[in-house]
Order: structure tokens, then sequence, then C-alpha cells
């Protein structure tokens, strides 16, 4: 079958590493359409070797498309992906706007790619923190049974897209931002994501334990969750620790682990080998290290999970699922009244 793929917020900092993975994974179509808001219509992007057009978002762009990856934020995708559904083509949407629709699939390939066979036209990419935590929490789930979860992230700015690596940079080079993501500098600074007062926690708190349940399908799983922005340009780092319900070993986890598709292992410390940002960056796996054992509760482990959020977090995680997509035959779907 012929394949005519969209990438839509294909300007800005995850649409642009979108584009950069369909390329190096040899993503097959037949056609590629680039849009972005009526700010960059006309704008060329370089891609698979041919020169590209950035169109203009509009209620007839998906007309003639079968696949669209967006992440255009959540007020574009909430208005234009029941479009797309509408006009039949399938939508992987890169933002928050739909993760928690019942109708929507909410899927991690390496964990739950079973669920993309009830989709309905709209797919979602979960939060880059939740991406790169439940790769290693199923393998340890299907291993040792979850009990409970305290993960402490530290995130790049870069996580907000293009306004806050604009921050950083402005503030790192001691000018001031023309756009920022956080009332506070967050130059050599930690600051939170903003806080929803009425629970208590921020906005991606919430999403990471909401998210985490959902593609776990384990709705009550007990986790407390701190979400903290570092100043690094890209890539997020998490410090978990893991209650099971079974016995464990520090080398148990690390063999499961290093089996897990998905996974690199880098985990010799007194070497000076483990997972860093730095190490991530640019690469598609999540990297696990620092594996020990917690002798504060019984059957508890620690480790350090660290990811590109641009890629695994985002662009990388969308492409895998257009990728399964396309090898399942789940292009063609039940339509379903998203609006
Ligand atoms: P544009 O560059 O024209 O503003 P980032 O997350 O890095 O800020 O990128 C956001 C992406 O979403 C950009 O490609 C941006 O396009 C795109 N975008 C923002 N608003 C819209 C909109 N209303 N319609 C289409 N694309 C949009």
């Amino acid at each position: 079958m012929a394949l005519r793929l969209a990438v839509v917020g294909a300007t800005g900092l995850v649409g642009r590493t979108m584009i950069r993975v369909l390329e190096e994974r040899h993503f097959a179509f037949d056609e590629l359409r680039l849009f972005a808001s009526a700010r960059s219509a006309s704008q060329h992007i370089t891609a698979f070797g041919r020169d590209f057009v950035v169109e203009e978002l509009n209620d007839h762009s998906f007309d003639h498309v079968d696949l669209a990856l967006f992440s255009a934020g959540g007020t574009t995708s909430l208005r234009y992906a029941p479009v797309a559904a509408a006009a039949g083509c399938v939508v992987v949407d890169n933002s928050s706007a739909w993760r928690m629709h019942s109708a929507v699939p909410l899927v991690v390939p390496e964990v739950n790619a079973d669920a993309l066979s009830a989709h309905h036209g709209i797919i979602a990419n979960p939060n880059c923190s939740t991406i790169q935590m439940v790769v290693a929490l199923k393998a340890i789930h299907d291993a040792f049974g979850l009990r409970r979860v305290v993960v402490s992230t530290y995130q790049s700015p870069s996580g907000a897209g293009q306004k806050g690596v604009d921050q950083l940079t402005a503030e790192v080079h001691d000018r001031v931002p023309t756009q920022r993501i956080s009332v506070h500098p967050v130059a050599y600074n930690t600051v939170f994501h903003s806080i929803n007062s009425q629970f208590a926690a921020s906005e991606e708190e919430i999403k990471m334990k909401q998210e985490t349940r959902r593609i776990l399908s384990l709705p009550q799983l007990p986790i407390a969750v701190t979400c903290v922005r570092v100043p690094v340009l890209g890539g997020h780092g998490e410090s978990l620790t893991i209650e099971c319900e079974r016995n464990l070993s520090a080398q148990a986890v690390y063999d499961i682990l290093a089996r897990t598709p998905g996974i690199v292992m880098l985990d010799d410390p007194a070497h000076g080998i483990y997972p860093t940002t730095q190490v991530a960056k640019d690469h598609d796996e999540v990297f696990v290290g620092r594996i020990r054992e917690d002798d504060s509760i019984s059957n508890g482990i620690q480790l350090w999970v660290v990811a590109d959020n641009l890629r695994k977090g985002a662009a990388t995680n969308a492409v895998q699922i257009a990728e399964r997509l396309v090898a399942d035959g789940y292009l063609s779907f039940e339509t379903f009244a998203f609006s």
C-alpha cells in the first residue's frame, strides 16, 4: 500500500527530531508532508535528501494523508487530531491532550504494543519521563511483581520544547530570555513544572502517575513522584526505588533488564560507568545503571534510568508506534466520534 505520511509541528524541537529519526530508521513512505503554524508556512526543510516546503495546518491538511505524527502542542492536537481521524488518517500524538481518553491507546511499543489493535484513529505517545520509566518497570513487574514505586526525576528544560532550550541557553549566556518556561531561572537552578494546587502536585507528576498505571494496566499501583527540571540541555534522569512482591537480588534485576529490548545497561560505577544524560544523547535506547538492593524495605531495588527525552521520550517512541502500525496492518480503523 502507498503510504502518505505527515509530520505536524515539523519546525519544532520534537518535530525536527521526528524527521531525523524517520530518516535514520529508513521509514518507508511514498509522500511526506510537513505542517506547522502560519508562522512557518513556506519555510524549507531538507530531509531524505530532498527539499520540503512547510505548509500551514488547516482542516483539509489530512484529506490525502494516511499517517500523521503530531507534536504541535495540546491545543493543536485537540483541534486537529479528530479532524485527521475523521478523514481516515491515523494520528500518533505526542501531546498530553488525548493520553487518558478511553478510546485512545497510550503506547510504549516495548511494553504494550498489543493496545494498538483497538485504536480508532488516534494513538497517544506518553509523557517523556513516563516512557523511559515504564520500559524498565514492565520488565521488573513481569519478573518480580511491582508493589510500590518511588521516583524522582532530573529533567531537561527541552521537555518543554524550543522555549525551554531558549530560556536555558539565554540564561547561561547572561542574556534575558525572550521566552521562558519558568518564572525562576532554569540555568544553575532546579525548578518544578507548573503546580496544580488542587492536587498539590505538578502536572508532570500527575501525568507520570496516571500514565504509568494505564500503560502497565495496574490501575491501583502505589506510585510517589517528584519531578524536577535540572539545567541540562537534553536528557532526563530518574532515580527509582521499587518495592516488589517477590524476592529479588541486584544481580537478578540486572540480568532481567539486560535481556529487555530497548534497554542498554551501563552499570560499573566503580569504574565510572553509569548512565549520564550526555551518554544517552542522540540514542534511541533507555540506559540503566546503579542497580542496588534497597535494605530499607523488603524486596526493594534502586536504579538510575536515563534517556534522550526528545528521542525515546518523544520522537523515537512515536516513530516506533508508526512502524508497528504499518507492520501490523493497523492503518485502517473503525471510526469514533472524538469531538
Ligand atoms: P511554528 O514553528 O510555526 O510555531 P516546540 O514544541 O519546539 O515549541 O514546537 C512546536 C511546534 O508546533 C512547531 O512546529 C510549531 O510551529 C507547531 N505549532 C504551534 N502552534 C501550531 C498551530 N496552531 N498549528 C500548527 N502547528 C503549530
